[in-house]
């Protein structure tokens, strides 16, 4: 699979992308251009090497904060009682002609390796998801994210794992 990655750009044909859950097909149509431009989010998107204006698949990151009585305890042990700072990967999805290659585990880890990066400069305690249901919880945890305990569909990844497997790939 010849794909290359890069922060969006106004070349990249963000109509024709289907992922075949309409909220997801939506929020890169209308609101990705806007939050990337008002600095609310980074928007990476995968393309064939010889398409680059299709879009294979895409993901968003952000900072975020949890409140620390809302962490499991493997996230905020040995933490001061402030809210803990992580990155959320905000959306990721794949075209649907493209699901179940391969592809969504290469913009995960795409995704970990940028939020190590980011870490390096400012300190971020997790990687976080809020998965939309089961089986996208059940993508997350298949690379090691756990959940919190009360919010089934929210998982996290702690920094430092995210940047193992970020660098084992
Ligand atoms: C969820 C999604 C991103 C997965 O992408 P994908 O390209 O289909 O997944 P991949 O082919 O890269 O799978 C990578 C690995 O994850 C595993 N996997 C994929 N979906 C899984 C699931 N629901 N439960 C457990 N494991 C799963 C695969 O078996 C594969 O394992 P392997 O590397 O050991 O062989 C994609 O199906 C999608 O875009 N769905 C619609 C949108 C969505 O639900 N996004 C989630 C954001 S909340």
């Amino acid at each position: 699979m010849d794909i290359r990655i890069r922060a969006m750009d106004d070349a990249a044909d963000r109509a024709g992308f289907t992922c075949g859950v309409e909220a997801l097909d939506a929020w890169l149509r209308q609101q990705a251009g806007q939050a990337q431009r008002r600095r609310l989010a980074s928007v990476w998107i995968a393309s064939p090497a010889a398409h680059p204006e299709r879009i294979a698949g895409y993901y968003s990151l952000a900072p975020w904060q949890v409140a620390f009585e809302d962490c499991p305890e493997d996230l905020r042990r040995g933490l001061p009682r402030y809210p803990i700072p992580v990155i959320l990967i905000a959306r990721l999805a794949v075209a649907s002609d493209r699901q179940g290659k391969g592809l969504g585990g290469i913009l995960l880890v795409d995704a970990l390796q940028r939020a190590g990066a980011a870490s390096g400069l400012v300190p971020v305690q997790a990687v976080l998801v809020h998965a939309k249901d089961e089986r996208a919880a059940g993508f997350y945890a298949h690379y090691g994210f756990q959940r919190f305990p009360r919010q089934r569909f929210v998982l996290f990844l702690p920094m430092a794992t995210a940047a193992r497997l970020a660098s084992a790939r």
